[in-house]
């Protein structure tokens, strides 16, 4: 009964050291390219891992990133993303990258990445971009306006955006500290969850009227990711 316990005891703390692990680990092999079906992987470290010996080229590619989003959208921005599900090979190297479309006038809209920091380099047009630091350091607001060349770093975790206040299109791309940064956009998550906050809750924290809440909570709040 004692060593089925502490089985038990073992097993639960390597479940719990492997869920720490899939935090982005830093690698302990040349690669570990994620592969779908269990039954043809090794060992898991992040997503499951295919067997080295059967890793390919096209395991660590991917193509069309030289193809415009569509910004037609409420937003007038559309973002490519090129993490860990469209290159399997990135996985557990702790890295990926985007391709960022702003129409005239179009704008990323506030968002987090809760796993990733960002570094974006304009290649066409003028953006406006900033993000703000945490309570602790005063919620104070970092921003710059960027044109073609113009590099800007996101830190990790912090509410930032990027505005295209030029009157043409503006293209960027970033390189992100993850194999999935993910997003969070500030106005979905808010006001577009399912299911709603409760308005009243809102209401307060954002020092609106409760009429207000429910106006915004009925809007579609559109994902350009
Ligand atoms: C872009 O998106 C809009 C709105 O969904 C759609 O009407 C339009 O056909 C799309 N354009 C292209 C080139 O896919």
């Amino acid at each position: 009964m004692r060593s089925v316990h502490f089985l038990l005891t073992v097993t639960l703390l390597a479940l719990a050291t492997s869920i720490a692990s899939a935090y982005d680990p830093s690698p302990l092999q040349d690669f570990c390219v994620a592969v779908n079906d269990p039954k043809k992987a090794l060992f898991v470290n992040g997503k499951f891992c295919k067997d080295p010996k059967l890793a390919k080229a096209e395991d660590f590619f991917t193509c069309g990133l030289n193809i415009p989003g569509n910004t037609s959208n409420p937003v007038g921005s559309a973002v490519t993303t090129v993490n860990v599900d469209k290159i399997p090979g990135l996985n557990t190297l702790g890295i990926s990258l985007v391709r960022i479309d702003y129409a005239p006038y179009g704008q990323n809209p506030p968002h987090i990445h809760p796993r990733g920091s960002e570094i974006l380099v304009v290649v066409e047009g003028t953006l406006h971009v900033g993000f703000v630091s945490s309570n602790q350091d005063g919620n104070r607001l970092f921003t710059k306006v960027l044109n073609k060349g113009d590099v800007f770093v996101f830190p990790i975790g912090l509410i930032h955006f990027q505005f295209n206040s030029g009157h043409t299109p503006a293209v960027a791309f970033a390189g992100l500290s993850s194999q999935n940064a993910g997003v969070i956009t500030i106005a979905n998550s808010v006001f577009g969850s399912n299911p709603s906050i409760k308005a009243d809750i809102l209401s307060r924290a954002f020092q609106l009227d409760k009429d207000v809440v429910k106006h915004l909570q009925k809007q579609f709040w559109y994902d350009n990711n």
